[in-house]
Parts: C-alpha cells; sequence; structure tokens
C-alpha cells in the first residue's frame, strides 16, 4: 500500500477518505498496490469517525514519516497551508491540493521547490471541481497553442442565475435558495462577487501562458448588478447571461487578456445551455478547435476525486517531477482596458439621443415593451475606456454587460 496524510479533515478531506475507501478496488485496477490513508491532520479530534485513530494534530509526525509519499492539502487559505506544504515538497514528499487560493498566490513558488526535490505539486481539484480540466491541458495541448479558455467556472453563480432565468427569480431571492440547498456559503461574497471564478481563471491563464498571473491583476464583476429585467432583454437577443471567466492569449504578442464578469452568450455556443452548478471550460487550440469540458465544478466527492486522481499520477511518477508547466515567472498582460467588446446597456429613454449621439450609427435598439420608459440598446465594438468615459455621460446609467 502507498501511505498518504490529508491536511485539514473538511468536506475536500474527508470525501478524499471516502473516495480511497470505496473506490480501492477501482483504484487497484490501474494502480494494484493500493492506496492507504496513514494519517489525517486536523485541529479537531473526530471520535466518531472510522478515521479516529489516525487523527494527529502536528505536522511533523507525517514530514518525519518516511513511508508517506503523497500529502493532500485541503485545508484552504494560505496559512499554515503553504508552510505544511513547504515543509512536505522539500521532504521529497508531493502535494495534491484544492486550495485554490494557496496556488493562485504562491503556486509557481510550490512548483518550483517540487521540481528541486523531486517530487510534485498538483491541484486539479482547484479549478472546475470534479472536471479533469487542467491534467489536459497539459497532456493533451502539448501540440497546441491555446489561444482561448472560456469558463463558467462557480457553481453558486451559475445556480442563481439560472433560477433567475428560468423562475424570474431576484436575485436574493435565487441566492437564499441556493443557500438553502447547501450550494453557496453562509458568506457567499466569494462566488458572488466573482472572487472564486476570478482565481480559478487566473490558474488557468498562469497554465496557458506558462507565466503567473495572480487574480488581483484580473478585472473582476460578480452578479450582484444583475435583475430580473436583464434576462428579459438577454432573451430578446437570443443568449443567456453567465458569468464567465476569460483568457485570451495571442500568439503574435504573447500577451494574455484575462477578466470575469457577467456576460450575453449566444444561443447555439456551446456554453449557453450550461445550467445550474454545472461548470464547463471551453478550451480553443489554434489546430484542434473547440474542446469543452463539463461537469460537476464543486461538491465533496467530484472535489475529492479529483484530488485521488493527482495523487496517482504521483504515484506513478514516484521519484520524479511532473512538469506542470508553472513557472515563477509573470505573465505579460494584456491592457484591459483597450480590449474590444460590444456592451449591453440600459438607460432612460429620456437620454435615448443622447446615447445614439455617444455610441454612434452602430447602435442597436432592444425593444421590451414591459419597460416603456427604458432604453436599451447594444453598442458596436468599443474598448473597455471609450466605452466607460462614453457611457459615464449618461447619468442614468448603472451598469453594463458584455456581449460573448
Ligand atoms: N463555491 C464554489 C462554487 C465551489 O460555487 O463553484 C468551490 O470552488
Amino acid at each position: 500500500m502507498v501511505e498518504i496524510a490529508i491536511l485539514g479533515f473538511g468536506t475536500v478531506g474527508s470525501g478524499i477518505a471516502e473516495v480511497i475507501d470505496r473506490n480501492q478496488d477501482a483504484i487497484r485496477r490501474d494502480f494494484p498496490v493500493g492506496i492507504h490513508v496513514k494519517y489525517i491532520l486536523d485541529l479537531r479530534d473526530f471520535p466518531d469517525s472510522p478515521y479516529a485513530d489516525r487523527v494527529v494534530h502536528d505536522i511533523h509526525v507525517i514530514i518525519n514519516d518516511p513511508e508517506v509519499e503523497v500529502v493532500c492539502e485541503t485545508m484552504g487559505g494560505k496559512k499554515p497551508a503553504y508552510e505544511f506544504s513547504k515543509m512536505a515538497l522539500e521532504a521529497g514528499k508531493s502535494v495534491c491540493t484544492s486550495n485554490k487560493e494557496l496556488v493562485d498566490a504562491l503556486g509557481g513558488e510550490l512548483a518550483v521547490i517540487a521540481k528541486q526535490h523531486n517530487c510534485s505539486y498538483l491541484f486539479e481539484a482547484s479549478v472546475g471541481g470534479g472536471i479533469p480540466i487542467l491534467r489536459p491541458l497539459r497532456t493533451s495541448f502539448s501540440q497546441e497553442f491555446i489561444t482561448d479558455v472560456i469558463g463558467i467556472l462557480n457553481g453558486t453563480t451559475n445556480y442563481i442565475l439560472t433560477k433567475m432565468e428560468t423562475e424570474g427569480l431576484d436575485f436574493e431571492t435565487a441566492l437564499r435558495q441556493a443557500q438553502e440547498n447547501g450550494f453557496a456559503e453562509r458568506n457567499p461574497e466569494a462566488d458572488i462577487e466573482g472572487y472564486d471564478p476570478c482565481r480559478k481563471i487566473a490558474i488557468l491563464a498562469s497554465l496557458v501562458t506558462g507565466g503567473n498571473v495572480k487574480y488581483q491583476q484580473v478585472p473582476c464583476e460578480g452578479i450582484t448588478k444583475i435583475d430580473r429585467e436583464d434576462f428579459a432583454y438577454a432573451e430578446r437577443l437570443g443568449r443567456a447571461v453567465k458569468l464567465l471567466g476569460v483568457c485570451h492569449h495571442d500568439q503574435k504578442t504573447n500577451k494574455v487578456y484575462v477578466r470575469t464578469a457577467p456576460y450575453l452568450v449566444p444561443k447555439g455556443h456551446p456554453l449557453y445551455s450550461v445550467s445550474d452548478v454545472f461548470n464547463a471550460i471551453l478550451v480553443r487550440g489554434n489546430m484542434v478547435g473547440d474542446l469543452m469540458f463539463y461537469g460537476s465544478g464543486a461538491g465533496k466527492l467530484p472535489t475529492a476525486s479529483a484530488v485521488v486522481s493527482d495523487v496517482i499520477e504521483c504515484i506513478q511518477n514516484r521519484g520524479r517531477n511532473i512538469d506542470i508547466g508553472l513557472k515563477n515567472t509573470d505573465a505579460i498582460l494584456e491592457d484591459p482596458s483597450e480590449v474590444m467588446n460590444q456592451f449591453f446597456v440600459r438607460v432612460s429613454r429620456s437620454e435615448r439621443e443622447k446615447a445614439c449621439r455617444l455610441f454612434g450609427d452602430g447602435i442597436l435598439e432592444v425593444e421590451n415593451d414591459e419597460l416603456p420608459d427604458e432604453f436599451a440598446f447594444v453598442t458596436p465594438m468599443i474598448s473597455a475606456s471609450a466605452f466607460e468615459s462614453k457611457v459615464r455621460e449618461l447619468s442614468t446609467y448603472e451598469h453594463s454587460i458584455r456581449l460573448l
């Protein structure tokens, strides 16, 4: 048996133990030796758990045990997860994690430490939960230049938007339902303000470019301004409102453009019909074209399954580093204010003429008989900075949505 340890016995940590126990036969099919959880590190004790005898409170017990080959870090946050991951890697133990906050902040550094110690730092579960996306990016796209990654990367907000669209709920009611169903956290800020998907697109952009993209560098907008009327307009435009993480890597300039924001996705686009808590990630290679990865982006067992897939890969590559293409250098970022888009805007009908004057001939009015006092329109292609300076002249402007 290969011995592993789990750091943090919360939802994902306990899920890892469950996946290993319930699927030991499946694991042995490809990996006959099998996997055994030797230690669980947590501040708490779990006297009623079948794993009670494996709980330890001192990280050194794990670090100093040569039998432990892989450490699963599911503590979340940076402290003490960073320190413990570093200790494990320096002891030659591979680390597999679902901790996107740590991967985003210090993943490049930990990947370098792993390389120096002939072990691996893998984080499949940090993006898209159970969806295999990071491994395909590094194994199936080696012959490709990836130009775009566009993802629905947050299950909570996708659930809220789906409820608003299909049941006509307002934002607060849909959020409350998401919380009652256990999808949204009690403090849902990271989901609804877009910070969670922003971290995930930053990780994807880092892997695609090979340079660090920090989530603080990524313009981030959540879904709190989206209202029921936006969905009526979206329907008229033949589109759906989706919170997307967008990454475009320019092959000529090598610059990368990254953003998290609500977008109007057209019918027929593969992301249009991704609803409820599901996630999907569309990857565009310059030779292969579009591929889409779809599945459960969150949840105990899907996320734990992704961590265990990393554990198996680490063991199969025992004694050597799996190069994940994450370097400790910075990516070259495109100036997001110069990137062109069409924007959907709603203002008071009294500002119709001014809006037409500001945005010119290419403006497209979107009718809605139920809101006769509004003037809703789609702008021509325009840079974000030019759009902002024009739209600020409209005193009744509140928010806009980009068109994909
Ligand atoms: N809160 C996240 C979501 C799951 O709703 O997708 C963890 O990344």
